[in-house]
């Protein structure tokens, strides 16, 4: 299959109109949204979303997101909206939002893997509305990335896994936000975050008084409550370890100088003042940041990406504090990391989970420092 690029300059409309057209036909087609690229389908239409599913290679008990243009748009897709929802709605949509709602019975089975509940997001991507509008329909779409890769933030990023294998993509350009949207499962008391991102657990406890972190996020053994959380994810080809802890910055600094001379190539992803502080001329590649938690999300996938075609040995990732975007951001780079942890405090790094190579052993002991 060729797959079409379209480029949003002076022929914009015409474009999303052609996209349109094939989503209507039943094709899978790429888009920007503030947070991803998503790769889309016609959400009412099950063989349409069944291509979404085999273009991805993702499993089939991992349901789909429903895109909307309108809030009204909701009321067609659910069997009944809690208060919980419409205040969230009211406050964080169109935006980096997904709700999690009882599903009503025009939903294909396809799209939500059998569940009784429908992920249902509104963007507030103008590309993405102006093509949910065109289509006529809910769209349904996951990330654009084969599953178990980071996810795509450029256009480029989309082709490089989904080149020949789907219809078409918008090229709007970097997405902002970087991460993927907050899951909010509304169908109990309380919200409940089953994925973090762009709209964050301190921006949902203002609104709503109150916010629960689905304990499949945190407690080991618990299932998460979204079943693509559960999978391996944002995985490059390289060995990561991501470093944590108050000494992060440090003990990355530490495991970088030790790694590159032990004649390792080593991939760095990390803050600007971290970078800033690397010994210059190594043989270290070196992906910034930037110097903002928002930033870092920005290109985080990206940066993840790129490592793939440098040819690097081993990857060391930055942690940062879990408040804010930082909460997504690490929820990501653990995953992409295999949780291969290493935690830097007190002068010292501690070997949290996963493996570390050799080389490094030295530098890093076991277990947790002492409370
Ligand atoms: O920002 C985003 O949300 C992007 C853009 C394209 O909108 N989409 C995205 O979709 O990240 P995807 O398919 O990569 O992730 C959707 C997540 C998966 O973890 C899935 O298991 C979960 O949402 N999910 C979908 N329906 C669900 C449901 N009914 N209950 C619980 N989790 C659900
Ligand atoms: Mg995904």
């Amino acid at each position: 299959m060729q797959t079409k690029l379209w480029k949003l300059d002076n022929k914009r409309n015409q474009a999303i109109e052609e996209a349109a057209a094939l989503i209507r036909k039943g094709k899978v087609v790429a888009f920007p949204t503030e947070t991803v690229y998503g790769l889309g389908a016609n959400g009412l239409d099950g063989a349409a979303c069944r291509k979404i599913f085999a273009a991805k290679g993702r499993p089939a008990d991992n349901p789909l997101i429903l895109h909307i243009a309108e809030k009204e748009d909701m009321e067609a897709l659910t069997s009944g909206l809690s208060p919980l929802a419409q205040a969230l709605m009211d406050a964080f949509w169109p935006g980096p939002m997904t709700l999690i709602v009882p599903k009503s019975d025009k939903i294909p089975d396809v799209v939500t893997a059998g569940l009784d509940t429908v992920a249902v997001r509104f963007p507030s991507h103008p590309v993405a509305r102006g093509l949910i509008r065109a289509a006529g329909c809910p769209i349904a779409a996951p990330s654009a990335n084969k599953s178990g890769k980071p996810s795509p933030t450029t256009a480029q990023d989309v082709l490089l896994d989904m080149d020949g294998v789907i219809a078409g993509v918008l090229d709007g350009g970097t997405c902002d936000i970087g991460v993927e949207s907050t899951i909010i499962d509304t169908t109990g008391k309380d919200p409940v975050i089953l994925r973090p991102g762009g709209i964050t657990r301190e921006m949902i406890k203002a609104v709503m008084g109150r916010v629960v972190l689905d304990p499949g996020l945190v407690k080991k053994g618990e299932t998460p409550k979204a079943p693509g959380m559960k999978y391996r994810h944002y995985a490059p080809t390289a060995p990561m370890l991501l470093v944590e802890g108050p000494e992060a910055s440090l003990g990355l600094i530490r495991l970088a100088i030790m790694a590159e001379a032990h004649g390792l190539r080593t991939g760095v992803i990390a803050l600007k003042e971290t970078v800033d502080h690397l010994p210059k001329g190594g043989n270290f590649v070196i992906h910034n940041g930037g110097a903002t938690l928002e930033a870092y999300a920005e290109t985080l996938f990206h940066d993840l990406r790129a490592f793939d075609s440098e040819g690097v040995d081993l990857i060391l990732g930055e942690g940062v504090r879990e408040y804010q975007i930082g909460l997504a951001i690490m929820n990501r780079l653990r995953k992409s990391a295999g949780h291969n942890l290493i935690w830097a405090e007190g002068g010292l790094l501690y070997h949290q989970s996963g493996s570390v190579p050799d080389c490094l052993g030295t530098l890093v002991m076991e277990g947790m420092p002492e409370r």
